[in-house]
């Protein structure tokens, strides 16, 4: 959809912005480096939750999306996206069914699993509809939230494979507590460690199961260092796409106190509408359009560079200076890298994407909200 705004700074704020150019600069990026490893993309969807943004991402050349939710994948499958990889389990009956309606229509549709028993609910919707569908082996490598530890989930394989309508299409196993850990050093020998539970079981399962070919993992924080291991198939990062204050604070391999591979494509507008107090302007986004989580963010403008934003609110956040560095006036425009990304953009619709001054379109945020 076009918008009549032409320029950024005639955006009314709060709002979300996308840089064009930034943003497809991570696309190709992470593409190319995953096709270097010899590697697939399947992005997550949860980050961005925009059905424009998914169909960018798999014209570049990614192989499908990942979703977090059903309702995301529904969404996706709304517009157009059929290959889809659910990564949460789904256990309740409703879901479940959701699950396998839309089964139906998307044969490509796959889903982790990781315990029985909604492995046998699972199998029995899709028998009643006289339905097979591929699923992985969600494993927990280390963070501890969702997956069949390592010990027991040769077990469970065996329990998908009694179940002839469910097939075995191989492993996920996401480290999601390594991907913010600031040294690199530390980051890469704490992913090899978790990711080395996943191709042990990888191994073992090749040799019985055929169909047992994908090993999907990763995030942004440990991409180019799980792009090492042999045995990873494709990789599940979202938030190089958008990025955020989290992620630009991890040290890299060329930098330790930067990340370097992946740029702010995402910001914030906020205005500055109170500077009656002394020592502090407040501008017009808080708790209701900055999640709080994460890290601080991140004010860009150059000439407000060493001001720091702070939550005040539901609905304010408020600008404190440092040294010699001029405060913003009444309505300036303040442009800033978004706290955790993920949480902050389901706050809002929509996206202005930006290139260079220049609105040149909204996407809408269609995932918002789909949160079952
Ligand atoms: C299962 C799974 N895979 C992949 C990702 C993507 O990680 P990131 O946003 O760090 O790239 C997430 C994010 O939480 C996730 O939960």
């Amino acid at each position: 959809m076009n918008v009549n705004l032409q320029r950024k700074t005639d955006l009314d704020t709060p709002c979300l912005v996308l840089d064009l150019e930034i943003l497809d600069q991570n696309l190709r990026k992470m593409q190319a480096l995953t096709e270097r490893a010899g590697k697939r993309l399947r992005p997550h969807a949860k980050t961005h939750k925009c059905s424009i943004l998914a169909r960018r991402q798999m014209e570049v050349g990614a192989i499908g999306i990942c979703a977090a939710k059903v309702s995301e994948a529904e969404a996706l499958y709304r517009a157009g996206i059929e290959n889809i990889l659910v990564t949460g389990p789904v256990v309740t009956l409703p879901k479940i069914a959701r699950l396998v309606a839309l089964r139906a229509k998307a044969p490509s549709l796959m889903v982790v699993v990781d315990h029985s028993g909604p492995i046998d609910l699972l199998s029995t919707a899709l028998g009643d509809q006289g339905l097979t569908m591929d699923v992985l082996l969600d494993m927990d490598i280390g963070l501890h939230r969702t997956g069949v530890s390592p010990a027991l989930a040769i077990n469970l394989a065996d329990h998908i494979l009694a179940h002839s309508n469910l097939r075995l299409r191989g492993i996920q196993a996401y480290a999601g507590q390594m991907q913010h850990v600031r040294s690199y050093n530390d980051r890469k020998k704490g992913s090899h460690q978790c990711l080395q539970q996943a191709t042990e079981i990888f191994h073992a399962l090749q040799t019985k199961v055929p169909t047992c070919t994908v090993l999907s993992a990763s995030g942004t924080g440990t991409s180019d260092i799980d792009l090492d291991i042999l045995e990873l198939t494709e990789l599940q990062a979202g938030s190089y796409a958008c990025m955020d204050a989290e992620y630009l604070a991890i040290g890299s391999a060329e930098d330790n106190s930067r990340f370097t591979a992946f740029g702010p494509a995402l910001r914030l507008l906020t205005t500055v509408v109170g500077v009656n107090q002394d020592g502090y302007v407040t501008v017009d986004a808080g708790l209701k359009a900055f999640y709080r989580d994460g890290a601080v963010p991140q004010i860009i403008n150059p000439e407000y560079a060493g001001l720091r934003y702070d939550w005040f609110g539901d609905e304010y956040g408020r600008i404190t200076g440092s040294g010699s560095v001029r405060m913003p006036p009444l309505g300036a425009v303040l442009e800033l890298v978004t706290s955790h990304c993920d949480p902050t953009i389901n706050l809002f619709d929509r996206y202005y994407v930006t290139q260079g001054p220049k609105v040149v379109d909204t996407w809408s945020i269609d995932l918002r909200g789909c949160s079952q």
